[in-house]
């Protein structure tokens, strides 16, 4: 079947999204579509991808909204994306398809399918599985939600364009939202047990670099390996990661879902706490993975190693903390 062309619109170009609008726009020329068009709160932070991308910036969410019949979006949190797609309806233009790949509550994408569908569009759950590095070599798991019409046509170019594997999740876009709270349940929790081992392994005297062999050998898969050596390494900088914040409000969708439902969350509920001690010591820029930075100062370890993350160490030396990277423990 010849595919229809689509203009593409992709809002909120952050550490996910400026990978996957790229990927989107590489598709879009490749198919003889208009450039994709694309819209961030801070423009600033995307003027170099009219060069490197075929896209071209919209001054306004309006103006993207009336030039594209897909629009794509990755947002930081609910309340954004509430007012984002508050912003795209109000233009009152007719059978939109919006993708959203953010990580939201179930309730708030039920919320936005009712209100999409209610001016004539059609909203789907999109969220992904897998960090930055991997949405920019589309290597993103998507879990897929929204009416089957909307669905068949995303699915044309979804993989390989932005990621690797889809699950259709039904047409309840609170189901696709669902499925990724239930796997970040599995991802934080496995951060939280990296943490626990290495603090362990360094207590112990045990060479974190060969207890780091075993983790690669034995649970080879993503979250494992890319955590592991995070946790292992002490590199926590969130530039290119996930950043506290964004960590700390999928951490509490887990928790929410577990208080709603009486179901209890131990694991969950003690890298909370450690992800709020590495938030306190070193600030909202970190990556989440410095949970571990948590878990080993309650082992009466120092929260850094490697690279000193801490904000007091920013305030003394007036830098980013840059100048600490000695590759020494502290
Ligand atoms: N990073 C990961 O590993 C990962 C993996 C899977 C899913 N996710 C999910 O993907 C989403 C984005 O994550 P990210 O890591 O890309 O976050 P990020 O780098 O912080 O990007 C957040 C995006 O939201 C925009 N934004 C924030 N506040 C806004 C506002 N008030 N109005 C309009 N736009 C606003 C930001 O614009 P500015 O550039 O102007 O700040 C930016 O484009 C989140 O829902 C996250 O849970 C992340």
């Amino acid at each position: 079947m010849a595919s229809q062309s689509h203009t593409f619109g992709f809002i909120g170009l952050g550490n996910m999204g400026s990978q996957m609008s790229h990927n989107l726009a590489t598709y879009a020329e490749k198919q003889g579509y208009p450039k994709v068009q694309v819209w961030n709160r801070t423009r600033s932070k995307i003027e170099h991808m009219q060069k490197q991308s075929y896209c071209e910036i919209a001054d306004t969410i309006e103006k993207l909204v009336q030039k594209c019949d897909i629009i794509h979006t990755c947002l930081a949190n609910d309340e954004v994306a509430l007012s984002v797609f508050r912003q795209i309806l109000a233009v009152g233009k007719q059978n939109l398809i919006l993708v959203d790949h953010s990580t939201l509550y179930p309730t708030t994408s039920s919320t936005l399918q009712a209100e999409a569908e209610d001016k004539g569009s059609s909203f789907m759950s999109c969220p992904v599985f897998g960090p930055p590095a991997m949405a920019k070599s589309a290597g993103l798991l998507v879990a897929l939600s929204g009416k089957d019409s909307a669905k068949e046509i995303v699915k044309e170019y979804i993989v390989p364009t932005i990621g690797k594997g889809v699950i259709d999740c039904g047409e309840d876009s609170s189901k696709g939202a669902l499925m990724k709270i239930l796997g970040n349940n599995c991802i934080l929790g496995t951060i939280e047990l990296l943490s626990e081992s290495f603090t362990l392994a360094e207590k112990t005297g045990f060479d974190p670099a060969l207890f780091y062999e075993f983790i690669q050998v034995w649970f080879p898969a993503a979250a494992w390996v890319n955590y592991g050596k995070k946790i292992k390494d002490g590199t926590f900088s969130g530039k290119t990661g996930f950043t506290l914040p964004g960590g700390m409000k999928d951490a509490s969708f887990i928790r929410r879902l577990g208080a709603e439902t009486s179901t209890p969350t131990p694991i969950i509920d003690q890298a909370w706490n450690h992800l709020t001690t590495a938030k306190a010591i070193g600030g909202e820029s970190l990556d989440w993975s410095a949970c571990a930075a948590g878990m080993r100062v309650t082992a009466g370890l120092p929260p850094f190693k490697g690279e000193d993350f801490s904000l007091a160490s920013k305030h003394t030396n007036g830098v980013n903390g840059e100048a600490n990277g000695s590759g020494k423990d502290h």
